[in-house]
């Protein structure tokens, strides 16, 4: 699985996503170790709260499925679904990214003409991890 055909799943997931709200439109494409790759939409709700974002419907259709061998994960959105910069995924999908993910887990922030990566050691330093609860 190449990064360049990682970003093409998440641009596709992004046509999945429910955001009557904000317009905001995110796509997400979650690769495991087997080239597995699960793709996730943003999903808002009227009472605003509960709104999912794409990251996290990936994440979590993959450990529903018993994944837990994350490599690297594309993200791409814009209002009304164009693109028009990258940005770097919300502190709660962080969060939820270093509950299954290593220190050099990769995060492909996409723009019109590409991406930027990033690890998540550098999105989330100083994090409250698995350890803390587990000794792991
Ligand atoms: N959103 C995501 O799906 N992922 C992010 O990393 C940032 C924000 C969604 C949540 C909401 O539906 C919309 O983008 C505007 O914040």
């Amino acid at each position: 699985m190449t990064n360049e055909k990682l970003c093409e799943l998440a641009k596709e997931a992004m046509l999945r996503a429910y955001a009557p709200y904000s317009g905001f439109k995110v796509g997400a494409a979650l690769l495991c170790e087997d080239g597995t790759v699960y793709q996730g939409c943003n999903i808002e709700n009227a009472a605003f709260g509960p709104t999912n974002c794409a990251e996290r419907t990936a994440f979590f259709k993959a450990v529903y499925d018993g994944r837990r061998d994350f490599v690297a994960i594309a993200v791409c959105g814009g209002k009304d679904g164009v693109i028009t910069g990258g940005f770097p995924p919300c502190g709660v999908c962080r969060q939820v990214m270093r509950e299954f993910c290593s220190d050099d887990f990769k995060i492909l922030m996409m723009h019109p003409n590409g991406f930027e990566e990033v690890t998540l050691a550098e999105l989330l330093p100083h994090s409250f991890s698995p350890s803390e609860h587990m000794g792991m």
